[in-house]
C-alpha cells in the first residue's frame, strides 16, 4: 500500500520546503504541486550545485520520479517551457515523467499586465492573483483549452491566441487526468509539495496580504482531487521571514535582523528582494500547525542562528492592553500586536555539519525543546544547511 505525505510551509513562505521535499522525495514515487504557480522559488542544493524551481516540482532531480501539476496550480506556459529547457540544459530530462492536469488554469498576458500595474500587496508580479480571479469568475482558460484554436481566437487577441495554440502543442504531451492518475496508483508513495505558506493562504493568511491560492492541507484535495489520508510535515524556519507587504509582528529592524539576513542569505529566490526578518513566532506557528494538523514539525535554518547571543520566541501578543495567544483574524489587530517574548541564550558553535541531535550545543537543544513544548508537537527533523546531507533526524 502506498503512502501520501505533504510538505507544507507553515509561515510566510521560503521556509525551506524544497530542501525538505528533496530529502523526503527519495522514498516517493510521485511529487505533486497542488497550488500556486511560478510565484514560488524553491531552492535545492546538491553537492554545491544549486537548482531553483518555480513551477516544476522539486522531485525532478531524481531521475526515476514522476512530477505532477494538479488542478489547483496556475501555469504560465512560456515560463514553463523556459524552466524545462533550463533543466534539460543541465542534463535533467522530463521525458515521460512530467504530467499536468487538464484543468490547470493558464496565465495569459492580461494577468501578467494587471499584476505588473500593482497588486497592492507586493506580489511577485507573475500574474498569479488575476489568473485565480478569472478562474473563480468562471472566465479562465484551462490547459485543455489550449488545443482548441477556435476557442482561443474567441477569447483572446489573435496574436496571443496563435502563440498560445503553438505553445500548447509543445506541452500537449504532458496532458493528463490527474485525479485518476493519483487515485488509481494505490501502491505508489505520493509527496505533495506545498508552495508559499499557511500565513499566505487566501483564506487563513494575513488577508489581504496573501497569495491567491489555498496553501494549507485542504488545498491538496482541492488542487489534485486526491482526498485520502495524508501525513503532514510542517516546515518552520528557526526565525521568521516575509517578502512583500503585510503585518509581521516579530519583525526585526536592528543589527540582529541584518546579521540573520546576511548569514541566511535571505533574498527572494524568485524576485531577489531582501526578505524581512523576525523572531520565531509561536502564536502564528501554533495556529498554522493546528489548521494543517501537522504530524511532523520540521525546523529549518537552525545553523543561521549560530552566533546570535540571545534568541527570542514570541509566546503571545499584547493587543489593546490584552494578552492574546490566538493568531488574530484581521490585519488591523496584527499591526497593533506587541509581541511578548521568552528569551533564550544562544550558541556560538558552527552546527552545520552535525547530523546527531545529541551533538547539538545545549542551548540549541533548549531552543528546539521550547518550540516543541509551545507547539505541543514533535520536531522530527532539523535542517542545519542547504544541502540534502545537512539534516538531523530526531
Ligand atoms: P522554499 O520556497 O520554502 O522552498 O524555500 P527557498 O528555497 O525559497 O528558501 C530557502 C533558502 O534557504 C534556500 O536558499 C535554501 O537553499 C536555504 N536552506 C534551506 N534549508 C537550509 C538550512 O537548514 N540552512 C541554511 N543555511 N540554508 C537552508
Ligand atoms: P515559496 O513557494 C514567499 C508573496 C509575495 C506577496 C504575496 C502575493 O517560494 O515559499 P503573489 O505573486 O503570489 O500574488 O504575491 O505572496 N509570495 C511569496 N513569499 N515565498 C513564496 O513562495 C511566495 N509566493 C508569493 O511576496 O507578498
Ligand atoms: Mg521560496
Amino acid at each position: 500500500m502506498g503512502k501520501a505525505i505533504a510538505v507544507l510551509g507553515c509561515a510566510w513562505g521560503d521556509e525551506g520546503k524544497a530542501k525538505i521535499t528533496d530529502v523526503l522525495a527519495k522514498k516517493s514515487d510521485f511529487i505533486v504541486r497542488f497550488q500556486g504557480g511560478n510565484n514560488a522559488g524553491h531552492t535545492i542544493v546538491v553537492d554545491d550545485e544549486k537548482y531553483v524551481f518555480h513551477l516544476i516540482p522539486s522531485g525532478i532531480l531524481y531521475p526515476e520520479k514522476i512530477c505532477v501539476l494538479g488542478s489547483g496550480v496556475v501555469v504560465d506556459p512560456f515560463e514553463l517551457i523556459k524552466e524545462i529547457e533550463n533543466l534539460e540544459k543541465r542534463g535533467i530530462s522530463l521525458e515521460n515523467r512530467f504530467l499536468i492536469d487538464s484543468r490547470v488554469q493558464i496565465i495569459i498576458n492580461k494577468h501578467r499586465e494587471l499584476d505588473q500595474k500593482g497588486s497592492g500587496v507586493g506580489s511577485t508580479k507573475r500574474g498569479i492573483g488575476p489568473c485565480y480571479a478569472d478562474a473563480v469568475s468562471r472566465k479562465g482558460i484551462r490547459f485543455a483549452d489550449l488545443f482548441d484554436k477556435e476557442l482561443l481566437l474567441q477569447e483572446l487577441p489573435p496574436k496571443e491566441a496563435e502563440e498560445l495554440f503553438e505553445v500548447g502543442k509543445q506541452i500537449e504531451k504532458y496532458h493528463q487526468q490527474i485525479p485518476y492518475f493519483l487515485n488509481n496508483a494505490t501502491d505508489k508513495n505520493i509527496l505533495f509539495e506545498g508552495a508559499q505558506g499557511s500565513l499566505l493562504d487566501v483564506y487563513f493568511g494575513t488577508y489581504p496580504f496573501v497569495t491567491s491560492s489555498h496553501t494549507i492541507k485542504g488545498g491538496i484535495s482541492i488542487g489534485t482531487g486526491f482526498s485520502k489520508n495524508v501525513e503532514t510535515f510542517g516546515i518552520l524556519k528557526s526565525y521568521y521571514t516575509r517578502v512583500g507587504d503585510g503585518p509581521f509582528p516579530t519583525e526585526l529592524f536592528n543589527r540582529v535582523g541584518e546579521t540573520i539576513r546576511k548569514n541566511g542569505n535571505e533574498f527572494g529566490a524568485t524576485t531577489g528582494r531582501p526578505r524581512r526578518i523576525g523572531w520565531f513566532d509561536a502564536v502564528a506557528a501554533k495556529f498554522t500547525t493546528m489548521i494543517n494538523d501537522i504530524d511532523n514539525v520540521v525546523l529549518t535554518l537552525l545553523d543561521v542562528l549560530s552566533g546570535v547571543d540571545f534568541l527570542k520566541i514570541c509566546v503571545s501578543y499584547e493587543i489593546d492592553g490584552k494578552i492574546i495567544d490566538e493568531f488574530p483574524a484581521n490585519v488591523k489587530s496584527l499591526k497593533n500586536a506587541i509581541p511578548q517574548y521568552l528569551e533564550i541564550a544562544g550558541w556560538n558553535e558552527d552546527i552545520s555539519q552535525i547530523t546527531d541531535f545529541d551533538k547539538l550545543p545545549q542551548n540549541a537543544k533548549i531552543y528546539i525543546r521550547v518550540i516543541e513544548k509551545l507547539l505541543d508537537r514533535k520536531i522530527t527533523m532539523i535542517s542545519v544547511g542547504p544541502d540534502r546531507k545537512q539534516m538531523i533526524h530526531k
